[in-house]
């Protein structure tokens, strides 16, 4: 899908405003990925000319792989350095080992991490093993890290079929609550065991909780840049850009944020749009 990607070549086949943010509607997936490759590659060369570093929350599923591929090759063929940029990743199974493949460490190892110059200290993954009595002081910690590092350029995301982002679910929740979430442990939620159910050959080996970056955390972002394709996406991406603001539909809480979000969706993603 994303094979022969050069960056910067594709336009939107729509673009519009909605519900706050900037919503770019491209023809496939393939010219979505060129553009968002582009748009990160551009982010990071701005901010190391800027201020010598720049910092990224970072998304995992099978949306963003092609994104990380594009990042390989811009870092091959274009000199894109990582060395001064520091990554944040969304979530993390709980409990997970680092070294189980099925853990977003070994996703972020694989696709992005071992390919490129990143420094070892400065690409961090919620840990998986912490102590479960201690996984909320980790969340805690990791806010506190993401804040000394000036908070996040860019936060990347994509979306759940129930319109989670990052590891948070639909709830029932008063908006401003769910708004002031931190990064924490988590239950996950029916839909995301069963589509996490291929990976693990079988629902009953997925894990039941996760440690996910909060709402606040992925607010608190300078710029996001969210992700969606296919048509299994299509209900998740429109109950979050024209349904109402609710903890129901994590997604629509983006909406809180205007002028901070862009979202880069194919046809498929956005048939359920207008
Ligand atoms: C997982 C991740 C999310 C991701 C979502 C969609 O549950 N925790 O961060 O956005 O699933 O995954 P996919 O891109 O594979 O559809």
């Amino acid at each position: 899908m994303s094979g022969n990607i050069e960056p910067g070549m594709t336009k939107p086949i729509h673009r519009r405003e909605l519900a706050g943010a900037e919503v770019e509607v491209f023809a496939t997936a393939a010219d979505a990925y060129e553009s968002a490759i582009d748009r990160l590659a551009t982010l990071i060369r701005d901010c190391l000319d800027a201020r010598g570093k720049a910092v990224l929350g970072l998304a995992t599923g099978a949306t963003p792989e092609p994104v990380y591929a594009g990042l390989v090759r811009e870092h091959q063929a274009r000199a894109l350095s990582f060395a001064q940029v520091s990554t944040y990743n969304l979530d993390e199974y709980y409990p997970m080992s680092p070294l189980d493949p099925n853990s977003y460490r070994a996703y972020m190892d694989r696709h992005l991490f071992s390919q490129v110059d990143l420094t070892v200290n400065r690409a961090h993954l919620l840990d998986g093993t912490v102590p479960e009595a201690f996984a909320n002081d980790h969340g805690a910690g990791y806010d506190r890290w993401i804040a000394a590092e000036g908070g996040l350029d860019l936060q990347l995301l994509g979306l759940g079929r129930n319109g989670h982002i990052g590891f948070n679910e639909p709830t029932d929740l008063p908006v401003e609550q769910s708004l002031a979430l931190p990064t924490r442990l988590v239950e996950l939620h029916p839909t995301t065991i069963a589509d996490a159910a291929r990976d693990f050959g079988g629902e009953a080996n997925v894990p039941r909780q996760a440690l996910t970056m909060g709402i606040a955390t992925i607010l608190a972002a300078r710029s996001i840049l969210i992700l969606a394709f296919g048509d299994r996406k299509a209900p998740a991406v429109a109950r979050s850009l024209t349904g109402p603001v609710c903890s129901e539909v994590p997604g629509s809480l983006l909406q809180t944020d205007p002028g901070k979000v862009t979202w880069m969706i194919d046809r498929a993603a956005a048939a359920e749009l207008l």
